[in-house]
Formats: structure tokens, C-alpha cells, sequence
């Protein structure tokens, strides 16, 4: 049997801020980073909370939240008990927040209503039951349907001030979730058809961002192709690129969708060595018009050279090649263990995965 679902409503297009004015809590508690107080958009976004509200924030949150984080955020919320928590940020606010909570009412506190506004294009975290967070040199993934907000606003405008390569790498990780969710084995009719739409928008779309941050009706398909891939992947899962990419992000702290995009050529190439494992990417790169899988993957890393995105893991400056070479056995023994791996198109060994990081360091030519 297949399930689809999705339990946070959305609010987006022109009017989304005006559902936050109209919402029914008094009582709020904003989680967020500190750059986003600092610059004046949690102010901004407050002036949108409805009449009456008072509101406390905890903004102390940084990119791949740790659990110690977690822990001040738990003790912050329990302290306030408010009726609305907002998670108001990238995807490291909303899974700071995701697991804030999860911890809190699994303590014994009554669930507040939980929105989500991302400020990147990026996770989906807004719609997922995921939360990814950093034990020490591990990012450890937690599913959980308890873990997905009750609410996601999408308003592109939160958007507006990302920087171009942070636009690039979220971007990049918006390709990723939809094509690991397109080629997963636990893919659908329905989650296909999303991760298809999220495709065809990061292709078209994220070039005209990044060369002009101020393309906005680009920013506003980015931003819903970002919800439509979380969509697809809290209902499809995902695969080795986002395991990968895990074990490595929680020892060179780079940042999650660069990792994926300088991984993603090197995974598909993988999967399509083999003819039984080739045939979603056939069927997607036909679903976009295109002549075969072949054509896909050269879509991708065109599209990576158009955003100036490192073409191997070496040349990316925090990736030191001897940690590097120290830390490849433990990071594919994670990867092997990351609950991402378990929907992958095509199984793998620790071998594999050792195999895939040694190519994508060194670089291969397609
Ligand atoms: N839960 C999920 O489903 C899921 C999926 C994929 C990734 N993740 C996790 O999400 C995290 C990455 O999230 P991310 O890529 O959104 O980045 P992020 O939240 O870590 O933010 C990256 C940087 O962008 C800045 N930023 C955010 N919004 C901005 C804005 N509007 N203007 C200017 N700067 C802004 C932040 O301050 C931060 O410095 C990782 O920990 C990753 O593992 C979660
Ligand atoms: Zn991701």
C-alpha cells in the first residue's frame, strides 16, 4: 500500500502575511539566527503577527543546529508556554525548532500551533518530517510525523536579501530533494509529479536568481518549487546524495546544498552505470523533454557551472585531503547508517560509498 500526505497547510501568493495577521494565538515564540534579527526581518515579520500578540525570540540558532542549541531552545519554550511557536528562518531555524518542540511536548507540554516561514529556497523543511540535527561530528537525520509544522507561509520577499551563493546552493538543494524523491523506490504517481514541477522550475528559474537576486517573481517560483520538493521528499524519501552529504557536512561544516550539488553528478553517474537503475532517470529527463538520462545529467552540471559551484569536493576549501582521507571510512559507515540511504534507487555497500567519495574528490570528466 502507498500513502501520500501532507499535514501542514500552506499559505502563499500576494496575500500569505495577511493569514498570519488573522491567525487566533496571542502568545508567540519566534525561533531564529541571528543574522535575521540583527538585519531587522524578524521586525519586520513581526509587524504581520496578529493584534494583541506578545512575542519573545530565541535567536541563537546556527547553520546545522546542534543539540546543545536544541537544549537552551527547550528550556527557553518551556519557560514561555506559548500558544504559536514560529520558526522563522533557513532550514536550520525550522529544524532547530522541529526538534525544540518535538522534545518540549514530549515532556508533557501542550502542543502550540507550530508555523513555519522559510527566509531560504532551499530545505522544505516548512512541510517536511524531517529535522537534521548536529550530535558532535554527526548530523543525524529524525524522521518523525510529529516533527512536521502545522503550518508553512511561503512570502518570496524573506527571500530577497539571500546572498547569490547561498541562493545557489539552496537552489541546489531544491534539484536534489526532487530527484532523489523522483528516483527513490518508495516514489509515486503523486510525489513524481511534484518532483517534476520542483525540476523544471530550479532549471529555468535559479540561473535568473543568481545572476539577480532582485528577480523576484523567480524568487517566488523558487520558494514554492522549495515547499512542492519537500512535498515529494517527506513522501518519497530521498538517497545516497543527501547521506553523503550529511557524514560530510557534520565534519567540514560546508554548507548542506553545496555539498549536494558537488556530489549530485558523481551519485547519478552511479546509479546510471546500471541499466536497472537507470530507468527513472530515462523517464524523468523524458517527463522534461528531454532526449534521455544522458542530457539530464548534463543539465546539471551546466547548471552547477552556471552558479560556480565547485566541481570536486577538493576544491572546496574546508575539505582538507588529509581529514578527508583520515574521516572516509567512518563518514561512509554513516552513510550507510543515515536514514536516507534505506529508499535509495539502487542499494549500495560501505565500498560504494567509499568509491563515490574518492571520485568526487578527485573529480571525474563526464
Ligand atoms: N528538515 C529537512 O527536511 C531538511 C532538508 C534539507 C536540509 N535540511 C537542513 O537544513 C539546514 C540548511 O538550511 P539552509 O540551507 O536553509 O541554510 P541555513 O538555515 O543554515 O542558513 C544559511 C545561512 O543563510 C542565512 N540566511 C537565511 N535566510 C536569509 C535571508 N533571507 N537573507 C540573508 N541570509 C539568510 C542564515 O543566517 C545562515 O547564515 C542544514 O542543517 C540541513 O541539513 C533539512
Ligand atoms: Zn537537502
Amino acid at each position: 500500500m502507498n500513502d501520500f500526505k501532507l499535514k501542514t497547510e500552506l499559505f502563499f501568493g500576494s496575500r500569505a502575511l495577511e493569514r498570519l495577521e488573522q491567525m487566533p494565538y496571542r502568545d508567540i515564540f519566534i525561533i531564529t539566527d541571528g543574522f535575521l534579527e540583527s538585519s531587522g526581518m524578524v521586525a519586520k515579520m513581526a509587524q504581520h503577527l496578529p493584534a494583541g500578540a506578545r512575542y519573545q525570540t530565541y535567536s541563537n540558532v546556527k547553520p546545522d543546529p546542534s543539540q546543545e542549541l536544541v537544549d537552551e531552545g527547550v528550556a527557553a519554550v518551556e519557560a514561555a508556554r506559548p500558544d504559536m511557536v514560529i520558526a522563522f528562518g533557513g532550514g536550520s531555524c525550522i529544524d532547530a525548532a522541529k526538534a525544540v518542540l518535538y522534545t518540549c511536548c514530549g515532556r508533557g507540554m501542550a502542543k502550540p500551533y507550530f508555523l513555519a516561514i522559510p527566509t531560504t529556497a532551499g530545505t522544505g523543511s516548512e512541510v517536511t518530517n524531517f529535522a537534521v540535527i548536529t550530535r558532535g561530528e554527526n548530523k543525524v537525520v529524525l524522521i518523525d510525523d510529529l516533527l512536521a509544522p502545522d503550518g508553512a507561509l511561503l512570502e518570496a520577499d524573506f527571500t530577497r536579501s539571500v546572498p547569490a551563493r547561498i541562493t545557489a546552493d539552496t537552489g541546489m538543494d531544491v534539484l536534489t530533494h526532487a530527484i532523489e524523491a523522483y528516483v527513490s523506490q518508495d516514489a509515486t504517481a503523486f510525489t513524481d509529479a511534484m518532483a517534476v514541477k520542483a525540476v523544471r522550475t530550479v532549471l529555468s528559474d535559479l540561473p535568473a536568481v543568481y545572476r539577480d537576486g532582485m528577480s523576484m517573481r523567480s524568487r517566488a517560483r523558487m520558494i514554492e518549487a522549495s515547499c512542492i520538493a519537500g512535498v515529494a521528499f517527506t513522501n518519497a524519501g530521498l538517497g545516497i546524495n543527501h547521506s553523503l552529504a550529511h557524514a560530510l557536512g557534520g565534519r567540514f561544516h560546508v554548507a548542506h546544498g553545496r555539498l549536494n550539488a558537488v556530489l549530485l553528478p558523481y551519485v547519478m553517474a552511479f546509479h546510471m552505470a546500471e541499466q536497472k537503475y537507470r530507468g527513472p532517470y530515462e523517464r524523468l529527463a523524458g517527463e522534461l523533454g528531454m532526449a534521455g538520462a544522458d542530457e539530464l545529467l548534463r543539465a546539471v552540471l551546466d547548471l552547477r557551472q552556471t552558479l560556480d559551484i565547485e566541481h570536486s569536493l577538493s576544491g572546496i576549501e574546508r575539505i582538507d585531503a588529509l581529514e578527508f582521507e583520515r574521516a572516509i571510512s567512518d563518514m561512509a559507515e554513516a552513510a550507510m547508517h543515515d536514514r536516507c540511504t534505506l529508499p535509495n534507487v539502487r542499494p549500495v555497500s560501505k565500498q560504494d560509498l567509499v568509491n563515490l567519495y574518492r571520485d568526487a574528490f578527485r573529480g571525474l570528466s563526464f
